[in-house]
C-alpha cells in the first residue's frame, strides 16, 4: 500500500515536473544559457564610488543645458572618476560617463544615462549602461542597469546609490554605489 502510494506520489510529481520544465524550459535555459554567446549566465557585485566634482578648476560634471527658473531641464555632462575606496584620491577603477538632467518639476529627481567605463582589473575596457531615475533625497536609490559590453555582454540588473558626502557650497558629493548584474 505504502509503496504502490509513494509509486503515484512520484508518477505525479514526475508529471507536474515535466509539465513545468515543458512550459518554461525556453524561458529557463534562456536566462542561465545563452545560445549566442554559448555560456552560462554568471551574477556579479561590484561596488565602488562615484565623484561628481561640478566646480572648481577641473569640474568632471559640465552644465550643457541651463533649463527654466526653477532648474528644471538642467542637464550637465558628467567624466566621473570611480573609485575603489571612498576618498577622491582612492584607486581609480573606471569613469561615470554620460548625462544627468533635473527632470523633475516638483523635487530633485535626475534622469541619469550613464555607461560605467572600467579602466581597471578584470574589467578593465568592459562597461555597464545605466538608466534610472535618481531621487537624491532618498538614503538609498536604485537605478536599472540596462546592458554592458565585454565581460558585461548581455547584463542586465540594478544599481543602488547612496551619497556619502555632499559639499552644499560647492555641490561637489561622493556616493557609494553596489551594482549587481546578471551576464554572460
Ligand atoms: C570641490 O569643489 C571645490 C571648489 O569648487 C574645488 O576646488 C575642489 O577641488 C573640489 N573637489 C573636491 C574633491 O572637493
Ligand atoms: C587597461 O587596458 C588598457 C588597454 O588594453 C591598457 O593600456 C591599460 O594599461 C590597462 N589598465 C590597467 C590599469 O590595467
Ligand atoms: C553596499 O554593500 C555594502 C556591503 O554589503 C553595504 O555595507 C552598503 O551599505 C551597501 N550600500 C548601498 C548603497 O547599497
Amino acid at each position: 500500500m505504502t509503496s504502490f502510494l509513494s509509486h503515484r506520489l512520484f508518477i505525479l510529481y514526475l508529471n507536474i515536473f515535466t509539465t513545468l520544465l515543458a512550459s518554461s524550459s525556453a524561458i529557463f535555459w534562456e536566462n542561465i544559457f545563452d545560445t549566442t554567446m554559448k555560456r552560462m549566465a554568471k551574477t556579479s557585485h561590484l561596488h565602488f564610488y562615484y565623484h561628481d566634482i561640478p566646480s572648481g578648476k577641473n569640474p568632471t560634471a559640465v552644465k550643457i543645458i541651463s533649463g527654466n527658473e526653477l532648474s528644471f531641464g538642467a542637464t550637465y555632462m558628467i567624466d566621473d572618476a570611480l573609485t575603489e575606496g571612498p576618498d577622491h584620491s582612492s584607486k581609480l577603477v573606471g569613469r561615470a560617463q554620460g548625462m544627468y538632467s533635473i527632470a523633475s518639476q516638483h523635487d530633485i529627481s535626475l534622469l541619469m544615462i550613464v555607461n560605467f567605463v572600467f579602466t581597471d582589473g578584470k574589467y578593465n575596457g568592459s562597461s555597464l549602461s545605466m538608466i534610472g531615475s535618481n531621487h537624491v533625497s532618498e538614503n538609498v536609490r536604485e537605478m536599472p542597469i540596462i546592458g554592458g559590453s565585454g565581460l558585461f555582454r548581455l547584463a542586465k540588473g540594478f544599481a543602488l546609490a547612496h551619497t556619502i558626502w555632499f559639499d552644499q557650497t560647492n555641490r561637489n558629493d561622493t556616493a557609494e554605489y553596489n551594482v549587481t548584474v546578471k551576464h554572460f
